[in-house]
C-alpha cells in the first residue's frame, strides 16, 4: 500500500506503523543522499514553520531550522509566547494555524502537543515532551541502519539508564513496530510503565519485536546497540541524587561494552552526555558527588564503538523528512 502522511502530526511513534515508518526511514537516507551530491530541489518552498520551545535546545532547534532552510521553508523561532501564561494552548493553536503550515513543539506535557495537535488544523511535530521524544527515533534507526549490517529485526538494541524517560519510552515503542529485540536495562523503579509495556508486547505480537525489561547488567551479551542518555532530564534537575544513587551501577563503561562479547557493539546516546567535565552541570556533579563521568565513561564516547555525531546528524536528515513527508 502506497503510504501517504500529507496533513499528519508527528506526536508519538504509537499513530504509526511499521511501513510508515520505513517510509519516513528511506526518505530520510535520500534526502542525505540529496545533500551530499548538492542537489538544490527545495520540497518545502514557500511553506512557514514555527518552532515552539519551553525546554532548551542544540540539536532539535538547529535540526528544524537548517532543514527547513535546505527545503526552502521559512521558520519562526519562538519561546516567549503567550501561550499558556496569558492564552490557552486551543486558541494559539488556532492562531499560529492560520498563519504557519507546520508547528514544532517541544516542552512538558505531552498534552499540549496533543492539542496544538488537535486544534492548529496543521501538522504539528513534537521536538520533546516530559513522555516521548519520536523525531530522536527515527535519527537512530536511521544510524543503526548505516552501521548495522542487520535488517532492523534481527538488532538486540540495549536501552541502558533511566528506562522510564521520554528516550526510554519512544525507543521501546519504535523497537515494537519494527520488530526489534528491544531490553531495557534499568533498576526497577526507572521500569518504562506497565501499561506502555504491555500495550508494546502486543504490538510485538504482530511484529515479532521482543521487549525485554531486566536489572541484570549480563544481559547486555550479544548486544549490537548500547544506548543510553541522561540520568536527570529537562525539569528533574532536583533529582541528581537519588538518581545518581540508583544508576550508578548501571554507568556504560568499558566493561559493560566488554559483557555484551560483540567486538562490533556500537555506542548510542541522543546527547547532550555528561561524559567529561567540560560543562557547567559536570563540574557541579564532580565537586558534589565526585563523579568524573555520569551515564557513559569519556573512554566509552570517544571510543571507535561510538556513533553519537552520526546520531547527531541524522537528526536534521530524519527531521527534514518528516517535514516533507506530512506537509
Ligand atoms: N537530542 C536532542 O534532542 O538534543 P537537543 O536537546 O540539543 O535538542
Ligand atoms: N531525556 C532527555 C533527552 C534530551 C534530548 C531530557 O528530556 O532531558
Amino acid at each position: 500500500m502506497p503510504v501517504n502522511l500529507k496533513g499528519k502530526s508527528f506526536i508519538t511513534l504509537k499513530d504509526f506503523t511499521p511501513e510508515e515508518i520505513r517510509h519516513m526511514l528511506d526518505l530520510s537516507k535520500d534526502l542525505k543522499a540529496k545533500k551530499r551530491t548538492g542537489s538544490k530541489e527545495k520540497a518545502l518552498e514557500g511553506k512557514n514553520i514555527v518552532l515552539l520551545f519551553e525546554k532548551s535546545s542544540t540539536r532539535t532547534r538547529c535540526a528544524f531550522e537548517v532543514a527547513a532552510f535546505d527545503e526552502g521553508a521559512n521558520v519562526t523561532f519562538l519561546t516567549n509566547s503567550q501561550m499558556g501564561k496569558k492564552e490557552s494552548i486551543e486558541d494559539t493553536a488556532k492562531v499560529l494555524g492560520r498563519y504557519y503550515d507546520g508547528i514544532e513543539f517541544r516542552g512538558f506535557k505531552q498534552e499540549t502537543v496533543e492539542i496544538l495537535a488537535e486544534h492548529s488544523g496543521v501538522p504539528v511535530w513534537n521536538g520533546l515532551t516530559d513522555l516521548y521524544h519520536p523525531t530522536q527515533i527515527l535519527a537512530d534507526f536511521l544510524t543503526v541502519m548505516e552501521h548495522i549490517d542487520k535488517p532492523l529485526s534481527k538488532v538486540k538494541f540495549v536501552y541502558v539508564g533511566d528506562a522510564r524517560n521520554n528516550m526510554g519510552n519512544s525507543l521501546m515503542i519504535g523497537a515494537a513496530k519494527m520488530g526489534m529485540h528491544f531490553v531495557a536495562l534499568a533498576p526497577k523503579s526507572l521500569f518504562p510503565a506497565a501499561e506502555l509495556v504491555a500495550e508494546m508486547r502486543e504490538i510485538a505480537k504482530e511484529t515479532g519485536a521482543i521487549i525485554e525489561l531486566t536489572e541484570n547488567i549480563e544481559d547486555v551479551k550479544d548486544a549490537d546497540v548500547i544506548y543510553t542518555d541522561v540520568w536527570v532530564s529537562m525539569g528533574e534537575e532536583d533529582q541528581f541524587e537519588e538518581r545518581i544513587k540508583l544508576l550508578s551501577p548501571y554507568q556504560v563503561n568499558m566493561e559493560m561494552m566488554k559483557k555484551t562479547n560483540n567486538v562490533d557493539v556500537i555506542f548510542m546516546h541522543c546527547l547532550p552526555a555528561f561524559h567529561d567535565q567540560n560543562t557547567v552541570v559536570g563540574r557541579e556533579i564532580k565537586e558534589k558527588f565526585g563523579l568524573e563521568s555520569m551515564e557513559v565513561t569519556d573512554e566509552v564516547f570517544r571510543s571507535k564503538h561510538s556513533v553519537v555525531f552520526d546520531e547527531a546528524e541524522n537528526r536534521m536528515h530524519t527531521i527534514k523528512a518528516i517535514m516533507i513527508a506530512t506537509l
